[in-house]
């Protein structure tokens, strides 16, 4: 009898307890303080089909946590399903850099968040892991911006247009400052800007895909402070890696013009390009171009050497690169260093070559494109981004790309600046694939404004 009536007390109790935890849950308020942390960029570091990295700098405080899930709920940290505290981290170049490695997760899924310390919650954001089957999307890639004057203004353009747009994610290619990749106060307004102007009205954050660039040599490691990039061979100054999204759809080679190509590297290369070889679409994106189209810029003899021969044996489909500061597009091409219709090594090839295009003009001052080759499809100096759009093979239309370049900023032969991105339309999550009311897109009289690969698609 008395065994009992402990057993209902103790029940009572429990129920009690419970009672006053849901109270005190349904109480709960949002937070009226926001987290003391800012410069927040995702970043594609691992396998982005199930995971992101987060990285941001923390001004004060402790107690960080990074609060997620599939749900939206707001800043109300206390719903969301995750919890993660950061991974790691560096007080490099004036910032106190948190990285949280969010995993684990559900491809082709929406997440939500906030990051949460001891003062108090951010806003929320959100972001999307990359599909795990072939599925249709879209990623912009480019390179080179610079610090100060117009330049800034045009790359801040290619910023927005890059929220407008809302691609999965963005391949930058290098040179994200006007220094050489030291200078803290550079540093800290590049993440302002990358994450103030690249974030959606609606808190979409795109994740970058970082390449290292000439302006990055000051300290071959600073991908690693900045976003936390994985390098190889335990040496840091070693950044190359590559991603897979899509299950085999597309498979991106982030390469380094900036370290030894050769040895290593060029191992490294033909191991990754090997076990991907099945992949629908190689790409490999990198900063310094084989042959520039600006005559101000060298030929780059022994990076061709090294890589060519390799994305010609394993079938790389487009190859994306910086460093002019002007736009270029080839026709697909094959090294030939042999017959005499080749020119600089390479000779058009519309069935089994590669596209090369990019050339970077993100926001830098464009050049002349003064150095158009036989087998150059289109070039142009101003400032742009490419838009390129993804497809599986679906319904009777096998697989392909569509190539668009988008145009930031151009001047006029007195120097004065235009931006493009001003008036654009910005796209909505029901329709990524349409052409925005009002975007300036480059114009070939022969291609219109998009290139197709393969290239027989065009007809
Ligand atoms: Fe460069």
């Amino acid at each position: 009898m008395r065994l009992f009536k402990t057993k209902k007390i103790r029940s009572e109790l429990l129920a009690i307890c419970v009672g006053l935890l849901l109270f005190t849950i349904s109480c709960q308020k949002i937070p009226t303080d926001y987290a003391v942390s800012d410069k927040y960029r995702l970043v594609w570091n691992n396998d982005p089909q199930t995971s992101v990295t987060l990285g941001w700098n923390q001004l004060q405080s402790s107690e960080i946590e990074v609060l997620f899930g599939t749900k939206d709920h707001g800043r109300k940290y206390w719903k969301y399903r995750n919890k993660v505290n950061p991974t790691d981290g560096n007080s490099k170049y004036g910032m106190n850099t948190e990285f949280a490695l969010l995993d684990n997760l559900k491809p082709g899924t929406n997440y939500y968040f906030v990051v949460k310390d001891k003062v108090g919650v951010s806003d929320r954001f959100w972001f999307k892991t990359a599909p795990a089957e072939p599925t249709a999307f879209t990623f912009v890639a480019g390179g080179d911006t610079k610090s100060s004057g117009l330049p800034l203004e045009a790359g801040r353009a290619s910023n927005r247009l890059v929220s407008k747009l809302r691609p999965l994610f963005v391949v930058f290619n290098g040179d994200f400052t006007g220094s050489h990749g030291t200078d803290s106060l550079l540093w800290q307004l590049w993440l302002d800007d990358w994450f103030g102007l690249t974030t959606t009205d609606d808190g979409l954050m795109i994740p970058i895909l970082p390449v290292h660039g000439n302006h990055e040599n000051g300290d071959r490691a600073n991908l690693n402070y900045i976003f936390n990039s994985p390098y190889q061979n335990n040496d840091s100054s070693q950044i190359y890696y590559s991603a897979t999204i899509g299950g085999n759809l597309l498979h991106v080679i982030a390469l380094n013009s900036e370290i030894e190509t050769g040895g290593a590297q060029k191992k490294w290369l033909e191991d990754d390009l090997k076990k991907n070889e099945n992949c629908t679409f190689k790409a490999a994106v990198y900063h310094k171009p084989f042959r520039p189209h600006y005559t101000g810029k060298r030929e780059n003899d022994y990076q061709y050497n090294q890589w060519v021969w390799l994305f010609d044996k394993y079938g790389l489909d487009i190859s994306i690169d910086a460093d002019s500061h002007i736009h270029k597009i080839t026709y697909p091409v094959s090294p030939d260093t042999l017959s005499a219709k080749a020119e600089m090594g390479f000779i058009r090839n519309d069935e089994k070559g590669t596209m090369y295009f990019g050339e970077g003009s993100w926001g830098a001052r464009p050049r002349e494109n003064d150095d158009d080759k036989s087998w150059t499809l289109s070039s142009g100096s101003f400032n742009q981004i490419k838009w390129i759009h993804v497809f599986p093979d679906e319904n009777k239309t096998p697989a392909h790309l569509n190539i668009y370049t988008v145009k930031s900023a151009s001047y006029d032969s007195d120097k004065n600046q235009t931006l493009y991105d001003v008036n654009v339309d910005a796209l909505t999550e029901d329709d990524l694939f349409g052409i925005p009311k009002n975007i300036t897109l480059f114009e070939d009289d022969i291609f219109g404004n998009v290139v197709k690969y393969p290239f027989h698609s065009n007809n």
